[in-house]
């Protein structure tokens, strides 16, 4: 499957993995790029010589091209961007993938790298900023999407065409992805391929531990929860006693809410959930998605089969109607 955005990134699918923190190893993005991109999560590493051994490790594992994600989160003790930006540049990554706020500061060193930026955002306003202000594509990402799906509410359905009828540069859709009817109904909508996130967790080359895995195939759509609204930091999370205890103080505490309120049931609790698997500790990120997840399969069968069952629903049930 030839579209603009395998083109771009000179990748054999158009299938991404998004960025993930403390999943985003080089284990999982090397797997992901031998057959579409993978993506390894610059803030997990921390620093710059950590992302640089996590880029070299990559390397290793795979020749074809993948991503480093860049996360721009408010921070009172902000990592150090420019540091990454300049080990990413002298690893000689081909793609970024930005996220969280507008990535214009650094857009700069990044093209004169010859780096592609594909830039994930959460509405057509966003995407519109990040083609004016130079990125080569958009990862456009609903409501359904594990993670941060910004503070609009519009899924899928609407969203994606209306950045069709908008958008200039190409765009993957991201966001409830997780087969080939997603990724033929993304392309039918104007996307040229698609980004995945808890899709790609309940796989065998997912780093995480197997609780992780297990507890995505065991939801349904209905266990994830949109938790720090107030905040204006909307996450949407799979559901368990530390979220329930979450929601019951943004319940009690309303517009009072400061994030010291909430702080233990969400900061510093990733490691403890994706490497030893202690799911109750805190909030982690999950789409609905997770109802239709039922296996843990290697990347390589998911995107076998996602790419087999594309061309049969194209060719065999769409062009029977
Ligand atoms: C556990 C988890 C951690 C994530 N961490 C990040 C992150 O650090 N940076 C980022 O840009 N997106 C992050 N995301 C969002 C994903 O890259 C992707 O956009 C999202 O998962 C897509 O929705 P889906 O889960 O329905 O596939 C995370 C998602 C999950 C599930």
């Amino acid at each position: 499957m030839k579209t603009k955005i395998t083109e771009l990134f000179g990748i054999e699918h158009p299938i991404i993995q998004g960025g993930m923190h403390h999943v985003g190893f080089a284990e999982l993005a090397a797997a992901v790029s031998n057959a579409g991109l993978g993506t390894i999560t610059g803030l997990t590493q921390g620093t710059p010589e950590k992302l640089a051994n996590e880029i070299a490790r990559c390397q290793e594992m795979t020749n074809k091209p993948f991503a480093v994600n860049l996360t721009f989160l408010p921070s009172l003790t902000p990592p150090d961007y420019p540091g990454l930006v300049q080990v990413i540049i002298d690893a000689g990554v081909p793609i970024v993938e930005t996220a969280g706020r507008n990535p214009a500061e650094y857009l700069p060193a990044l093209k004169e790298a010859g780096i592609k930026v594909i830039h994930k955002c959460t509405s057509v306003r966003h995407s519109l900023k990040a083609q004016s202000i130079g990125c080569d594509a958009v990862s456009v990402d609903g409501f359904e999407c594990g993670g941060h799906p910004g503070e609009d509410d519009i899924p899928n359905f609407i969203l994606l065409p209306r950045a069709a009828d908008e958008l200039e540069i190409p765009f993957v859709a991201s966001g409830g992805m997780a087969d080939a009817r997603s990724l033929v109904a993304a392309m039918a909508l104007g996307a040229e391929g698609m980004n995945m996130g808890t899709r790609f967790i309940a796989t065998q080359d997912a780093p995480v531990h197997q609780n992780v895995k297990d507890a995505i195939v065991n939801a349904s759509e209905l266990d994830t929860r949109l938790i720090m609204r107030s905040l204006t930091n909307t996450e949407r999370v799979l559901n368990n006693d530390a979220v329930e205890r979450l929601m019951e103080k943004e319940k009690a505490l309303g517009d009072k809410l400061r994030f010291e309120d909430i702080v233990d049931e969400v900061a510093g609790v990733y490691p403890k959930i994706m490497h030893e698997g202690t799911m109750e500790v805190g909030a982690w990120s999950c789409g609905m998605v997770a109802g239709l997840v039922s296996d843990i399969p290697t990347v390589k069968d998911l995107i076998d089969s996602i790419m087999t069952e594309a061309d049969s629903i194209i060719n065999k049930r769409l062009s029977n109607f």
